[in-house]
């Protein structure tokens, strides 16, 4: 078994003009500059910047963007699908974030039918999972997320084309995150449903953590066990935020 390389994934959601293209920019330096991170870096900004971040890109951030159709092409007026993501340089694709659960009804077998066709263009899906904080405060956490992940994911995931990323919805956006013994305990379990359903290569999959990830609690969220990296929302859109949540893998 291989261990994994952590990812640190930024997901800019509707936020970036042309613009913040200067944000690439200056990420870049940042991680040409300063000491080598032990991790894989992506970006995903809203599709209207995804071909120029692309091309702009100079190879030590990948780009990817935060939703796709699950058909190939169409009659889905304002929809996008995993095969123009891939054409214009898109390398992994955000699904089953809870906006979309929440803002556009988004259920888990929408979200397994996007990441299956995601897998079909040979792409990699970022498939999403988390509580409310009504059902964590039920107790049910570990029921919804494990019941989210097991239909959310299809049969056609492997560790190379698939990132977990457990963000529990109270968490995101408001400062507030889960402690660091909660984290493990729900990664852990996320870890052996994985292992359960995938046998061996369940240990190789990425189980990313977001909801509220910043430079200041980077360094003890990446630390837990079965964290292997981040998803990040507010502080992926400064590039000096960004960086300093890297550096949970600098030495
Ligand atoms: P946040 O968002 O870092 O702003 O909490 C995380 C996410 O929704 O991916």
């Amino acid at each position: 078994m291989t261990t994994p390389t952590p990812l640190v994934a930024g997901n800019w959601k509707m936020n970036g003009l042309s613009s913040s293209l200067a944000e690439l920019e200056a990420l870049e330096t940042f991680v040409k500059e300063q000491a080598e991170a032990s991790c894989e870096l992506l970006i995903c900004p809203p599709f209207t910047l995804v071909a120029a971040m692309a091309v702009k890109a100079g190879g030590s951030v990948k780009i990817g963007a935060q939703d796709c159709h699950f058909n190939k092409s169409g009659a889905h007026t304002g929809d996008i699908s995993a095969e123009m993501l891939k054409d214009i340089g898109a390398e992994y694709i955000i699904v089953g974030h809870s906006e979309r659960r929440a803002d556009h009804e988004e259920t888990s077998d929408t979200v397994n039918a996007k990441a299956a066709a995601i897998h079909g263009e040979g792409l990699s899906a970022i498939v999403c999972v988390g509580e409310t904080e009504e059902e964590r405060d039920a107790g049910q956490t570990e029921t919804v997320v494990l019941g989210q992940l097991l239909v959310s994911v299809p049969d056609s995931a492997t560790p190379t084309n698939t990132v977990i990323a457990y963000e529990p919805v109270w968490a995101i956006g408001t400062g507030k995150t889960p402690t660091v013994a909660d984290v493990a305990e729900i990664h852990t379990a996320i870890r052996g449903a994985l292992v359960e359903r995938f046998g061996e290569a369940g240990k190789e999959f990425r189980i990313l953590y977001g909801g509220s990830v910043k430079p200041s609690n980077a360094d003890e969220l990446m630390a837990a066990d079965n964290v292997n990296g981040a998803l990040v929302g507010g502080a992926s859109l400064k590039a000096s935020d960004f960086n300093g949540i890297i550096d949970a893998y600098r030495s």
